[in-house]
């Protein structure tokens, strides 16, 4: 293994001293890494969602938040709400090094131990990718309205391997 490849991040809970830094993150990953998906307007607009900061610091906090740190600084975040992946951010200045992966990765598994059966997610064009080799698949298309603006997503679900059969519940 390089250096290059080496793990970058380490994960850990979501603090509410984060919030500042998550929203920062935030504005910065959709300003500068989904341009290729959603155009200028789209982009502020969806940005602006994360401007109130105690507003979104409340969203995190109600989610099972995992942050990733680099060098004690954090530099990516994701959010699952019961079976709902909610949030996957990662500042641009480390994207495309696994950093997104790491973090769906490791919410999956929390899901998975706290028994959803079905993961669902509504995706960016930009991270459709990610999900799809997350074991996602596409289930429906969505156009959302922001402000005077509208954005489509995909809503994107996962059956997870440990879910039971209905009607077969396990007894311990
Ligand atoms: C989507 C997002 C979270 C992905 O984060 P990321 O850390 O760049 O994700 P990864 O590095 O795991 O994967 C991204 C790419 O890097 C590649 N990659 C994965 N591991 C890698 C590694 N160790 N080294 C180099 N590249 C790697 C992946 O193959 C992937 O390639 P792709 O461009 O074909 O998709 C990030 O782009 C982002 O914040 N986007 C804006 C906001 C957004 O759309 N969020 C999702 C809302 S649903």
């Amino acid at each position: 293994m390089t250096a290059d490849r080496a793990p970058l991040a380490s994960l850990r809970p979501y603090l509410p001293s984060d919030a500042a830094l998550c929203a920062t993150i935030f504005r910065a990953a959709i300003e500068e890494l989904t341009g290729d998906d959603y155009d200028d307007e789209q982009r502020e607009a969806w940005a602006a969602g994360g401007d109130d900061v105690e507003a979104f610091a409340a969203r995190l906090a109600g989610a099972l938040t995992l942050v990733a740190v680099v060098e004690g600084g954090p530099v990516g975040f994701a959010s699952l709400k019961g079976g709902v992946i909610d949030m996957l951010f990662v500042a641009p200045a480390v994207a495309g090094r696994g950093i997104g992966t790491m973090l769906l990765d490791a919410l999956i598994k929390l899901a998975g131990a706290r028994g959803v059966k079905k993961l669902t997610s509504e995706v960016s064009d930009t991270a459709r990718p990610l999900f799809e080799r997350q074991g996602f698949t596409a289930e429906r298309r969505n156009v959302l309205r922001k402000g005077d603006v509208w954005l489509a997503n995909t809503t994107m679900t996962k059956t997870l391997a440990g879910a039971a059969a209905p009607g077969s519940a396990a007894k311990h």
